[in-house]
């Protein structure tokens, strides 16, 4: 191999496309197979490498505790490797709706919201009371409180159906890459600042440490489970 082909192999960077996020819709459905496949075909033709897309929490567990429905993103992914492109899959614990760019809703299950209800500790807390609906609170990382489970089980056993389900798609290789949401948009950050709740820009955001479960561990000074 002559030198400038194996520097341009060594240079290579992959190119992804992110897909729209409603691609699957609020209700689990891949709505429009044939114009995506078309758009598909326009990015594989112009040498793009595959795409990336959210995994919503909020779609696929909607129905109730480990309820997992997976039919949609099943034809959305079969679509993507008939068109010849490769797969980066976000694991998106998150709301979508009420940040930048949000242009569809997609909440987090319903019935995580209805503990929310008489339990409205397990979301961000702000020093007013103000809750954020965006993300579960990191204090609630270890409590057992969702029908029997931690916030950490029910992202783990999320993810486990995830693999357990895709398990073809991972054989093949269609998805190269799977990236684990870890806060609101994804990000790993407090919901500080948002838009929806009256922030502007360039303002200074509010400490979301006042849910009661972050109030009393830190009450304590307890670290347990915690990375020191
Ligand atoms: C994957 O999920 C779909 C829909 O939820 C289901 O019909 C199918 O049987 C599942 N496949 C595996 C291998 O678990």
């Amino acid at each position: 191999m002559a030198t400038s082909e194996r520097n341009m192999l060594l240079n290579y960077v992959p190119v992804f496309v992110m897909l729209p996020l409603g691609v699957v819709s609020v209700s689990n459905v891949f709505e429009d197979p044939a114009g995506l496949k078309e758009q598909l075909l326009q990015l594989r033709a112009a040498g793009v490498d595959g795409v990336m897309v959210d995994v919503w929490w909020g779609i696929t567990e909607q129905k109730g505790p480990k309820q997992y429905d997976w039919g949609a993103y099943r034809s959305l992914f079969q679509l993507i490797q008939e068109c010849g492109l490769k797969l980066q899959a976000i694991m998106s614990f998150h709301q979508c709706g009420g940040n930048v760019g949000d242009a569809v809703n997609i909440p987090i299950p319903q019935w995580v919201l209805d503990i929310g209800e008489s339990n409205p500790d397990i979301f961000y807390t702000d020093v007013s009371g103000t809750r954020n609906k965006e993300y579960l609170t990191v204090g609630v990382d270890n409590e057992r409180i969702f029908h029997g489970r931690t916030a950490i089980e029910l992202y783990s056993d999320y993810m486990k159906s995830f693999r357990e389900n895709m398990s073809d798609f991972l054989k093949s290789e269609l998805i190269i890459d799977i990236e684990v949401g870890l806060g609101p948009a994804g990000e790993l950050r407090y919901p500080s600042y948002p838009q929806s709740q009256g922030w502007e820009y360039p303002g200074i955001g509010e400490f979301q440490c006042y849910d009661n479960y972050l109030k009393s561990r830190f009450q304590s000074g307890s670290n347990k489970g915690w990375p020191s």
